[in-house]
């Protein structure tokens, strides 16, 4: 079945046929006035002006687009969509002076969401998950990965990377997100894991993360960690610089990971570091803001040559939001990043991250026909129109959602 969107007033991708976009490249956007969009089936055939339409017979579906915008469907490639309850409680604390740090470490923070996470059940998990990815569709993201890490035991987590995989999104297991309370200390709690949650989560994660933090795992049991999922198959992730430098990108870059997430705190040596290497930087401005944490340093990484990716973080604790829009009216206000090199961030880059920048992320012949559309007389709207609803609707896979 083919699907055209015409009279489209601007269509706007990421160029060339490059990934991840380093460097200038990164800001390098094609825009095309007066555009048409050809789909068959889940992929994209043709793009261009509406003058260069070809004749279309047989059986085609056509959306007008006067008055919208076209853009790569957006993809969150760093997400803890897998949970139960809400931390409403600890934002007001949080209002009130308390820091994020010293709620987690009274057992609330990610603690607490790991009490209402197991408490939801298979069934209540699926439907978690699903309500979240209808949120992040509604806010245009088409592709969209999550994490496990708010069951760390072993039944909740593979429930939560089963409902993961089953609501259409990229599963990562993050097993070393904080250590639950029934074990002694991290240690004992790894020891479990790798024994006994790795061997099922590596047949339903694509990849796996920790968090690699004072307070949370420290850089030889983030190390223990990794290696051993990166043996049983898995890509690497690692949540890294958050609140201090305890050596997450070394390790990253040692160990092949594909990102290091998060570098609020990442000083001079780690720029350096991650630009002459092929790890993407995650880049998470809304949880920067939901904390009321330090920007990470997103102009000095992209000018030294670093390859960037933009994400949400979506979580009830540290950035309780599903819009890649906000987090890219974040990029451009307090990252300073133009609009195009936002583009490029959550697009083309971020499908990088999760192994599929050669068919997700751009409105090209031959990738996924993922679009989002914006309500817009221009696509830079898109990070301009600040906290709006600017997602008309979205085609996933070549099917209007
Ligand atoms: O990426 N920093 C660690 N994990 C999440 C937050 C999880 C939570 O607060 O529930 C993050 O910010
Ligand atoms: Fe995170």
């Amino acid at each position: 079945m083919k699907l055209v969107l015409r009279d489209l007033a601007q269509l706007a991708t990421p160029a060339g046929p490059d990934a991840p976009l380093r460097g200038a490249a990164l800001g390098d956007v094609d825009v095309i006035e007066d555009a048409f969009v050809l789909c068959d089936g889940d992929t994209i055939e043709a793009v261009g002006r509406m003058s260069d339409l070809p004749a279309l017979d047989g059986d085609v579906s056509e959306l007008d687009g006067r008055g919208l915008c076209a853009v790569p469907g957006l993809v969150d490639c760093h997400t803890h969509a897998a949970f139960g309850g809400d931390r409403v409680e600890e934002f007001s604390l949080r209002a009130g002076g308390a820091s994020y740090e010293e709620l987690h470490a009274a057992g609330g923070g990610i603690l607490s969401t790991v009490r209402a996470t197991r408490a939801l059940g298979e069934d209540g998990l699926r439907a978690a998950v699903e309500q979240h990815r209808d949120w992040m569709r509604a806010a245009g993201t088409t592709t969209f990965e999550a994490k496990s890490g708010y069951g760390l035991d072993k039944e909740t987590e593979l429930a939560s990377l089963w409902a993961i995989r089953d609501a259409g999104g990229v599963p990562t297991w993050l097993g070393a997100h904080a250590v639950p309370p029934e074990f002694a200390d991290a240690d004992a709690y790894l020891d479990f894991a790798l024994v006994e949650v790795l061997p099922d989560a590596a047949e339903i994660a694509e990849a796996a993360d920790a968090f690699l933090e004072r307070g949370a795992f420290d850089a030889s049991q983030a190390r223990r960690y990794l290696e051993a999922c990166r043996d049983a198959g898995l890509a690497l992730r690692l949540h890294g610089d958050q609140f201090t430098e305890s050596g997450a990108i070394p390790l990253a870059i040692e160990l092949g990971a594909r990102s290091v997430d998060h570098l609020e705190t990442t000083g001079e040596g780690g720029i350096k570091a991650l630009a002459t290497s092929d790890v993407t930087g995650v880049l998470l401005p809304a949880s920067a803001l939901f904390l009321d944490r330090p920007m990470p340093p997103a102009r000095a990484l992209v000018d030294a040559g670093a390859a960037v990716a933009l994400a949400t973080d979506f979580n009830p604790g540290s950035a309780f939001t599903e819009s890649l829009p906000l987090v890219c009216s974040l990029a451009c206000t307090q990252l300073h990043l133009s609009p195009a090199e936002a583009l490029g961030a959550c697009t083309v880059n971020a499908a990088h991250v999760l192994g599929r920048g050669d068919r997700i992320g751009r409105l090209a012949p031959g990738y996924r026909a993922d679009i989002t559309l914006l309500d817009a007389p221009d696509w830079r709207y898109l990070a301009y129109h600040l906290g709006a609803p600017v997602v008309s609707r979205v085609v996933v896979d070549g099917e209007l959602a």
